[in-house]
């Protein structure tokens, strides 16, 4: 295990707190103008979360009705999602892969959410590889939900420059990402260039968040696969 999957290994066991996102509960449960997922059309329906943490937001899907599978970059990682996962009787496949090479044939899902996860550089140098692995795995007309932080995020600050759009982490707050190298956007209009390849219908929402002093400010994406 390298130092980049060690230093999530030891955060995400850390962290044993299994409740949802607060804004994967709004996409998935709420109600918006803009937002038109087919709340009602979830049972059965595959999704999957790209880089899932500590599976705390695999138990919400499973509750709306979803068949669910996650993700995580290794194999500690994974089997500490199944142990909470089944300590809170969810059901879920969760295998090891990562943004740039999941393990699933084609078409596989109707749903992918990466939340807070698809911008990690970890083992791909080109953010366009993952963005051509996450539409490999969803079917045609099948949703992606992502959240990316924004310029003004907490997390860029005090970050260097490695090459347009890549940045590398220096002061993270929270001290885990130092070193890693993060995909940033300009704004929405970039996001949707990046993806337009092999997405359309593209929708945002907007977090501009100061909370005690730390910026949360991230895009929300939700499009189709063509
Ligand atoms: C900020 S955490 C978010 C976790 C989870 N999605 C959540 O909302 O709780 C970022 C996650 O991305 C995973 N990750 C890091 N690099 C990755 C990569 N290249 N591909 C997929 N996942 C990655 C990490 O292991 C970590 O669990």
């Amino acid at each position: 295990m390298n130092q980049y999957n060690k230093q999530w290994a030891k955060e995400i066991k850390k962290n044993d707190v299994m409740y949802p996102s607060e804004y994967v509960i709004r996409i998935f449960k709420g109600t918006y103008p803009r937002l038109r997922l087919g709340k009602n059309r979830f049972k059965g329906k595959k999704i999957c979360d790209i880089g899932c943490g500590n599976g705390r937001n695999l138990m919400l899907l499973r509750r709306c009705g979803f068949k669910v599978w996650g993700v995580e970059i290794n194999k500690k990682i994974a089997e500490g999602v199944k142990r909470n996962l089944k300590s809170a009787g969810i059901h879920a496949h969760v295998r090891v892969g990562s943004n740039g090479s999941l393990p699933f044939l084609n078409s596989y899902f109707d749903y992918a959410l990466s939340w807070n996860a698809c911008y990690y550089m970890g083992d791909c140098a080109d953010f366009n590889d993952y963005v051509k692995e996450f539409a490999r795995v969803i079917k045609s007309g099948g949703y992606l939900i992502m959240s990316i932080p924004k310029k003004s995020s907490f997390i860029y600050k005090g970050s260097e420059t490695l090459k347009a759009g890549y940045k590398i982490i220096r002061k993270d707050p929270f001290g885990v990402r130092n070193g890693h190298v993060l995909r940033m956007f300009a704004g929405e209009k970039e996001i949707k260039k990046t993806f337009a390849p092999y997405f359309k219908r593209f929708v945002f929402g907007s977090v501009q968040d100061d909370c005690f002093g730390l910026n949360y400010h991230w895009h929300l994406v939700v499009c189709q696969r063509r």
